[in-house]
């Protein structure tokens, strides 16, 4: 028996999840559940990644503190892995005591390692709310191209990669304020040291621990030299941070993401202090555990985080004297119909909306598991080719096997099914040779994550099974009296194949087969070797097992459906009650990207008597807006000054032009319109939140 350590990414606790943490977590399942099939056990954790900046922030923006803000999004979790049969284990945060305790411990082993030093960093800060910036808090105008509004980081007009004290008239995103240079003292992990750097060499190098693409990319960042050489790593912030204090500094923070692969151990510690892994039929104490060599550690990641798990991690663990990762599979990214999804917007298919319009989540399970390899590939959802898939493959090829055959072993053989006899003429009678034949090609594809030639080995099985049916033709020789037991023995034919294939499929589809299983007889929970034994004995009646995708419910999931697409607030009981009262969340209003625009131009509207036509500077960009304020101010009151701009309104075609935003008025309308303007001090393209 193999003992397994599994966990995938920790999501960021500042939102619900989006499909790329779905795919992500049904691609482990799939295998962890395989891997219990086997008889091994496995641990399977996750946990929020709680700390950090931006959920420092949002919490902020939001007039609560941290805590509760990840106690709510803590609180969505549930519905999310329930509904797509995400069997963790175990689910934890990276704010807990466990994770407090493992993190100090860890820092303190590679201090004592002589891996810790202290240097001072110049960086910007915000003179207003009293904070260093992260580059991506800072904007300004790029100092290659001159465009302005660009991230501290790098230009997004002409890729040039800077420093954000770099930028010209850099403010803060935070505060618009012009921030100012200040130095602090920063605790760096030295992974540029030589043991560092033949430990990781070593580690890389193991043949079958990482996909070879990963264990190129992750040599090619170790061997770098000149301007790509291996940086130490900057692991401290300064307060005020949401994370963990470090022990030896008054008012520094562990930097997150030094805390958050600590949350895996963490996840797991306090499954073991709760007794959970003992339930699991693990007697030894945590430390015990994952002191064991025999035991394997094994994450589940997506290709933008390599950086992190392939070099720190590994190289924190090992110098603080535990053990390191077995291995790490990295995954890509989805896309849906080709269009590359946004981290904070994910890509239109909301994994709630999809559960809260009653679809199959074996659906989704079925289909991404067909999609999926063990290659670092981006694989797409496509609307059409989903319901086609589902249709034909899970309706019309597996499940159509037994509903082909279950009705007439009810009713004209009492239920009964008899043993296989794979040297019967029957065409059916075949296949069970072939499917064995087929077996640990199937297995083997399980184990090295390639789903989809699994999936394709199975469909093929159940083309074959399909293609003798037809052959054999039960609804005929059902209508013969002298052919009863051939007929018997085609439909039971049929139905060891349908349990086959349901073990065969019973990581991806795990509900499916639970129920197909009451129908078979088969016991609970189902097991590989379940497939060599002997299956004759009786069915219960059958009921229909999958229903078809109805693709008019893929329209409703491509709908717009703002309450369950955009935030987690908005799934609990009482934001969705706020709704009814027209209330809106601060996720709502932060959907509005509101600006300070100045009003370049202003001009008359030839056959528009009551518009204005505006050219406005909203930062980063012009726009031409029409308004109908013409009554109000004459083009001159409104040339050069200040006003507030939607600036994400979609572009709406007029008569004279596209307009592509409305300026903010108030009054009831003709000569009383009162268009807003900020106090002194304001500048184009300013948020205003
Ligand atoms: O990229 C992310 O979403 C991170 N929250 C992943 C953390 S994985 C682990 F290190 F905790
Ligand atoms: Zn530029």
């Amino acid at each position: 028996m193999r003992h397994l350590f599994v966990t995938t990414a920790l999501p960021y606790a500042n939102g619900p999840f989006h499909i790329g943490h779905i795919m992500e977590y049904i691609q482990a399942d799939i295998w962890v559940r395989f891997q219990r099939m086997l008889g091994n056990r496995v641990h399977f954790v996750c946990a929020d990644d709680a700390h950090g900046a931006p959920i420092m922030l949002k919490a902020q923006d939001e007039g609560i503190e941290p805590e509760e803000l990840i106690a709510r999004i803590a609180a969505d979790r549930p519905q999310y892995l329930q509904g797509f049969a995400i069997s963790f284990d175990h689910w934890h945060s990276t704010h807990s005591p466990e994770n407090v305790e493992l993190s100090t411990d860890i820092y303190r082993k590679l201090k004592e390692a002589g891996l810790i030093y202290v240097k001072p960093v110049e960086q910007f800060f915000d003179p207003v709310k009293q904070m260093f910036l992260p580059d991506r808090y800072v904007k300004g105008e790029c100092p290659k191209c001159h465009a302005k509004d660009q991230y501290g980081d790098a230009c997004e007009v002409c890729s040039t990669v800077y420093a954000p004290t770099d930028l010209i008239n850099p403010y803060s995103t935070l505060s618009g304020a012009t921030p100012v240079r200040k130095v602090s003292d920063h605790y760096f992990f030295k992974l540029s040291d030589p043991r560092c750097i033949e430990f990781l060499d070593e580690w890389l190098g193991t043949p079958g621990r990482l996909q070879p693409a990963v264990a190129n990319k992750a040599r090619e960042w170790l061997k770098g030299e000149g301007e790509h050489a291996l940086a130490d790593w900057d692991i401290s912030r300064d307060a005020p941070y949401f994370g963990i204090p470090m022990p030896d500094a008054p008012g520094k923070y562990f930097y997150v993401w030094l805390d958050a692969p600590v949350g895996y151990l963490a996840s797991l510690k306090h499954y073991f202090d709760i007794g959970k892994a003992r339930a699991n039929g693990e007697t030894r104490s945590f430390e015990e555990f994952m002191a064991a060599p025999e035991v394997e550690q094994i994450h589940f990641i997506g290709k933008d985080i390599i950086y992190f798990h392939t070099l720190f991690w590994p190289a924190m663990l090992k110098f603080a004297g535990r053990k390191v990762p077995n291995h790490v599979f990295v995954h890509g990214f989805i896309t849906v119909s080709g269009a590359k999804m946004s981290k904070s917007r994910g890509t239109g298919i909301s994994p709630l909306r999809y559960l809260e319009l009653g679809m199959n989540p074996e659906w989704l399970r079925y289909y991404l598991a067909a999609k999926l390899n063990a290659n670092v590939e981006d694989i797409d959802f496509n609307p059409e080719d989903f319901v086609a898939r589902v249709n034909s493959d899970l309706v019309g090829k597996y499940v159509n096997i037994a509903s082909r055959a279950a009705g007439f072993i009810t009713k004209r053989f009492e239920g009964r099914v008899l043993p296989l006899d794979p040297t019967h003429e029957a065409a059916t009678a075949k296949w069970s040779t072939l499917a064995r034949e087929r077996e640990s090609r199937i297995r083997d594809y399980y184990e090295a994550r390639e789903f989809g030639k699994a999936v394709r080995e199975i469909m093929d099985l159940a083309d074959e099974m399909n293609a003798a049916i037809d052959r054999e033709k039960p609804w005929e020789i059902a209508k013969d009296a002298t052919q009863t037991e051939r007929l018997h023995r085609v439909c039971s034919d049929c139905i060891h194949a349908f349990r086959r294939l349901t073990l065969y499929l019973a990581p991806i589809l795990p509900r499916t087969a639970e129920k197909a299983a009451s129908f078979l007889g088969l016991s609970l929970p189902l097991r590989w070797s379940q497939l060599d034994e002997d299956a004759a004995g009786t069915i219960q009646p059958y009921t229909h097992l999958i229903q078809r995708v109805d693709p008019t419910l893929l329209d409703k999931l491509f709908e717009s459906a703002p309450a369950a697409q955009t935030n987690a607030a908005a799934s609990s009981s009482a934001a969705a009650s706020a709704s009814h009262r027209g209330e809106i969340t601060i996720d709502d209003f932060n959907k509005l990207d509101l600006r300070i625009a100045k009003i370049l131009k202003a001009e008359t509207v030839e056959g528009a008597d009551k518009l204005l036509k505006l050219t406005l500077d909203i930062g980063d960009a012009q726009r031409t807006v029409f308004a109908g304020i013409r009554a109000a101010y004459s083009p001159e009151q409104l040339t050069g000054r200040l006003t507030v701009v939607v600036a994400n309104l979609k572009p709406r075609k007029m008569r004279f032009g596209v307009s592509e935003g409305m300026v903010l008025a108030a009054g009831p309308g003709g000569k009383d319109i009162f268009l807003l303007s900020p106090d002194a001090g304001a500048t184009p393209g300013m948020k205003v939140k």
